[in-house]
């Protein structure tokens, strides 16, 4: 129980409020008899000062530019490049699991990459060019049609085995949603190959050539799936929790979190980001032109990539996905113009007081569709990529929000500020 207090002064009453401490020092200060016991609320609509819940899985200090999964900072990850599949364990299980449980996981990956023959035949009557996140978000939601048995969640092991299903197939509906966006016949996933290469194959492999997977590619693919893993209570984490706190199953979750991630503002914002460069190579716009229309109040127009509501300095995955792209282009022996162009408006907007006063730096969005774009990962899939990521992270944050006992549904007050009471009027005795 919390000893330090908060007190709140209203009228001639003074509430007294515990407060409550994190692992870094973090104050909270708890509401949650604020209704019942003094009949009022707090107003905080985008949630930007509430948290809703305690959780051990993901640590930010924005100011910082920190960000730990499970308190391991994320560049450690850069360094020791461990498998996207390890950190998926880590973070849904809360420590890295030993070889035997990585053997274990991968394999139960390989049994379940394969989609139920009904969910393939799915794609045939979808129009071919659909959104890549409207199909996602609606395959993994009919998974429930097809994997039963995992609807109702009420032991480790069904959730390690409906995790693991997610986490294979997801790579299989993205990548035969590609192929069929592209009129090319589905390539079917290869048991031996690891998690980011048999993703790889099955997007641009060919029935009469196996496609080659660079070990560049592989580990810069394996990269941006670790560095979107996890974070925090983000939107979609959020519209996890939401949906998870009804008691709904992990698939129907799950693709809340898609449905939410596709918005420009938040996921969807890495095709943004290629748009407006693809905008300013092609000549429509100057990267000053860009800098200006971000900070005019009246156009609808932002620096897409730019700005965060936690980070307050550099977003950490934007500066390893930034030297990512250095290390892959040397290795290619290539370079991008859109990564020259993205280097110039960063350079711009960090000398510019309008970003300088509000804090906007790069976020994770700005570097990783170059990085995607050199794999040759068409623009439309890169939010489908970002899923592919976050998976894990959703899935630990439902589990660990439907193993506390104190969740209840999520389901916040309101303000009324409509009409007082007033009456029917029969439809003959309207204007
Ligand atoms: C992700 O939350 C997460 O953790 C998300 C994420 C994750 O891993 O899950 O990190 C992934 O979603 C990254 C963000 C991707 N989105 C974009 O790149 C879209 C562009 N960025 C913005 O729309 C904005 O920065 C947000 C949505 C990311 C954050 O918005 P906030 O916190 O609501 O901040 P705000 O809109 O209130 O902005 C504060 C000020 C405003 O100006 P003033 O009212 O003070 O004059 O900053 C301005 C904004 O107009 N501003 C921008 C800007 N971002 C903020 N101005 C121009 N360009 C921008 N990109």
């Amino acid at each position: 129980m919390s000893e330090e207090k908060a007190k709140l002064q209203l009228d001639d009453q003074i509430i007294e409020l515990p407060v409550y401490s994190g692992t870094e020092g973090e104050r909270a200060i708890d509401v949650t008899r604020l209704h019942d016991e003094y009949g009022l609320i707090t107003f905080d609509p985008s949630l930007a000062n509430t948290a809703i819940c305690r959780s051990e899985i993901t640590y930010i200090d924005g100011e910082k530019g920190i960000l730990r999964y499970r308190g391991i900072p994320l560049e450690q990850f850069d360094r020791a490049k461990p498998n996207f599949i390890e950190v998926a364990w880590l973070l849904i299980f809360g420590r890295l699991p030993n070889k035997t449980e990585l053997n274990d996981f991968r394999n139960l990956l390989c049994e379940h990459e394969l989609l139920h023959e009904g969910l393939r035949n799915q794609f045939q009557v979808l129009p071919a060019k659909a959104p890549p996140m409207a199909i996602l978000s609606a395959m993994i939601s009919m998974m429930a049609c097809y994997y039963e048995e995992f609807l109702a969640y009420n032991d480790e092991q069904l959730l390690f085995e409906a995790a693991a299903r997610l986490i294979s197939k997801v790579r299989t509906i993205a990548a035969f949603t590609y192929r069929r966006s592209e009129g090319l016949p589905f390539i079917y996933p290869d048991p031996g190959l690891r998690y980011c290469a048999n993703f790889l194959h099955m997007m641009f492999s060919l029935p009469y050539r196996q496609f080659e997977v660079t070990t560049e590619m592989e580990d810069a693919l394996n990269l941006i799936l670790i560095l979107h893993a996890d974070h925090e209570q983000n939107c979609s984490t959020n519209a996890v929790r939401v949906v998870g706190s009804t008691h709904a199953n992990l698939f129907a979750s799950c693709s809340a979190g898609v449905s939410a991630l596709w918005g420009p503002l938040h996921g969807g914002a890495n095709v943004k980001v290629m748009e407006m460069l693809e905008g300013i190579y092609h000549g429509g716009m100057k990267p000053q032109d860009c800098i200006e229309a971000a900070k005019d109040r009246t156009n609808p127009f932002r620096l897409f990539g730019f700005g965060h509501r936690v980070y307050k300095n550099y977003d950490p995955r934007a500066k390893i996905l930034k030297a990512s792209c250095d290390r892959v282009f040397a290795n290619l022996k290539t370079s991008d113009p859109l990564l020259a162009i993205a280097r110039e408006l960063e350079e711009r907007a960090l000398q510019d007081n309008y970003f300088i006063e509000r804090k906007l730096y790069p976020n994770v969005d700005f570097y990783s569709g170059i990085l995607l774009r050199a794999m040759g990962i068409p623009t439309d899939m890169f939010t489908v990529i970002f899923a592919i990521g976050r998976l894990p992270g959703w899935i630990a944050q439902w589990k660990e929000q439907h193993d506390n006992p104190a969740t209840k549904i999520i389901r916040p007050r309101q303000i009324y500020v409509g009409n007082s009471t007033t009456n029917y009027v029969d439809l003959n005795d309207r204007n």
